[in-house]
């Protein structure tokens, strides 16, 4: 396994975890309110077209949670920046560990409910997944219902992790938010 020669101050992130960041933390602020709301629309076009765009955007996501594990495992992950105190560093690796086990248990749950209740999960209009369970809706009600409540973790620990990093880019100024920021050229 590669490992960085010199570690510096500023050591970034590599380039494709950092695009692979962004994409995924716009994809899941985007797809958390739509959950909450699509349930409490009328039936009709507009519901039925929400609920495709979130399942398209969940499973989106989990592809690209496996393709950032895979970048991290072979592109390497910088280790926490130095300006950190000891549990400043055990809190952001155990939410950041924690919000790589949701990107996974989050989509599964709700591809595994969705099968459950029977309902067909066609991705971007292109192609439909397989179910990986039979219908079964007393076991759909469970899985959905944990899926919403890992969900709402999701948001919680993101809402943390955000406040954490703007208070290390506004107020600590100590180059933490440079490091998942494109590199500036000259
Ligand atoms: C849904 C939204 C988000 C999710 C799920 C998320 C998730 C993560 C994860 C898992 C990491 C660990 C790095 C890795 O190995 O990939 C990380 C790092 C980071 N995130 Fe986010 N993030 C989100 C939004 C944001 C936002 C809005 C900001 C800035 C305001 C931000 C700033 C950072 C920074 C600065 C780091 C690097 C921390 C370090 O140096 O260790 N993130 N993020
Ligand atoms: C990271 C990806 C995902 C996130 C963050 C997410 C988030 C959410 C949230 C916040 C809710 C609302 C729960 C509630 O109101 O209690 C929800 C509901 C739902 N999600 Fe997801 N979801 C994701 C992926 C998926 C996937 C991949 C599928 C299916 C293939 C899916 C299917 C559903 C369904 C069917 C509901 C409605 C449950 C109900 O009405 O009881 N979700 N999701």
């Amino acid at each position: 396994m590669a490992t960085a020669a010199v570690t510096t101050r500023s050591e970034r992130y590599p380039a494709v975890l950092i695009v692979l960041h962004w994409t995924m933390a716009v994809l899941i602020l985007v797809t958390i309110p739509i959950g909450w709301r699509m349930g409490d629309l009328e039936p009709g076009p507009l519901q039925d077209a929400l609920y495709h765009l979130h399942r398209s955007i969940g499973v989106t996501v989990l592809a690209l949670a496996v393709l950032r594990l895979a970048a991290r495992k072979i592109a390497g992950a910088p280790p926490p920046h130095p300006s950190l105190a000891p549990w400043q560093r055990t809190l952001s690796v155990a939410v950041h560990h924690l919000l790589y086990v949701l990107f996974f248990v989050v989509p599964i749950l709700g591809w595994a409910g969705t099968s459950a209740f029977g309902a067909p999960i066609i991705v971007w209009g292109l192609f439909e997944l397989p179910p990986i369970l039979p219908k079964n809706e007393p076991l759909s009600e469970i899985l959905l219902g944990a899926h919403g409540l890992f969900a709402s973790t999701l948001a919680g620990l993101v809402i943390l992790h955000v406040a954490g990093a703007l208070y290390h880019a506004l107020i600590r100024r100590d180059g933490v938010m440079q490091r998942m920021l494109p590199a500036r050229t000259g």
